[in-house]
């Protein structure tokens, strides 16, 4: 049986941490749950980690898809989430036909969708339709060209108060978890406090209920290097007496996450 939203709603309430990986494929996928991982992120980053893009905007739902199966395909306990990738979600009913098709054809069990005030409707929408969804907040690598770089989010205090605004009001209307990329950590810390549902960060300090990084960049083979909150958790096993193995890597990244040591 897979994990279910209780199960992390419960861990928040305890105070836990949950670590979060993303995986594209069966073999990272299995190794991931066998070291602890909870939720895997079907991103699409793969359209830059796997596919060479410079921007995720190329990802297809038919690519989603197909990277959610093999993910789901040798796993059997984590929750899947996977990405509605660029221009999938523009009016309702195109992002509930998509999500549909990420969880029933794809194997996947919960969406993640960039987006705040103005995704409220369609996540209303989905959710009232028992599709769960994390909202994407902060930083939305979709908006990359709009935004003019991979940049922080929320510095200045009214972009801050939209996107605490923005969690709490996804919250009010069924999303299931927040994840926060890219945006300070008093404010991501706020988010996490004003909110019931888990709050998974990246680049977003040490308060959130639970960290994703880019699996590549974590175990440093990303094309064009990593972001610098990430870390190289594969590259300490080099200088360390342990055994050196992606598996190693991937548990050394659970017990840190778990235990508060990573992010510092
Ligand atoms: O696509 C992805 O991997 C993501 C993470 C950066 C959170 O959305």
């Amino acid at each position: 049986m897979r994990y279910t939203n209780d199960h992390f709603l419960k861990k928040k309430k305890q105070g836990e941490k949950t670590a979060v990986l993303t995986a594209y494929d069966a073999s990272f996928a299995q190794l991931m749950e066998n070291a602890g991982v909870e939720i895997i992120l079907v991103g699409d980053s793969l359209g830059m980690v796997v596919q060479g893009n410079d921007s995720t905007i190329p990802v297809s739902i038919d690519d989603m898809i197909y990277h959610t199966q093999c993910v789901s395909h040798q796993t059997q306990q984590v929750l899947i989430m996977a990405d509605l990738p660029f221009a999938t979600t523009y009016n309702t009913e195109l992002c509930y036909h998509n999500a549909a098709r990420l969880l029933a054809e794809g194997g996947a069990q919960m969406v993640k969708i960039e987006g705040g005030q103005i995704m409220l409707d369609t996540v209303q929408f989905l959710t009232q339709r028992s599709i769960p969804v994390c909202a994407h907040l902060g930083l939305l690598p979709q908006s990359v060209y709009r935004l003019g770089g991979y940049k922080v989010q929320g510095k200045k205090e009214n972009d801050a108060q939209q996107i605490l605004d923005d969690a709490i009001a996804m919250e009010a209307v069924g999303a299931d978890m927040i994840l926060l990329e890219c945006v300070p950590a008093d404010l991501a810390k706020k988010i996490t406090q004003a909110v019931q549902i888990p709050v998974i960060g990246i680049g977003a300090g040490k308060d959130c209920d639970a960290q994703v990084l880019v699996s590549y960049d974590m175990l440093g083979m990303s094309l064009n290097g990593s972001p610098s909150f990430s870390h190289n958790f594969l590259a300490d096993l080099a200088k360390s007496d342990g055994e050196i193995s992606i598996k190693s890597a991937f548990e050394a990244y659970v017990n840190a996450v778990q235990s508060g040591i990573f992010p510092h």
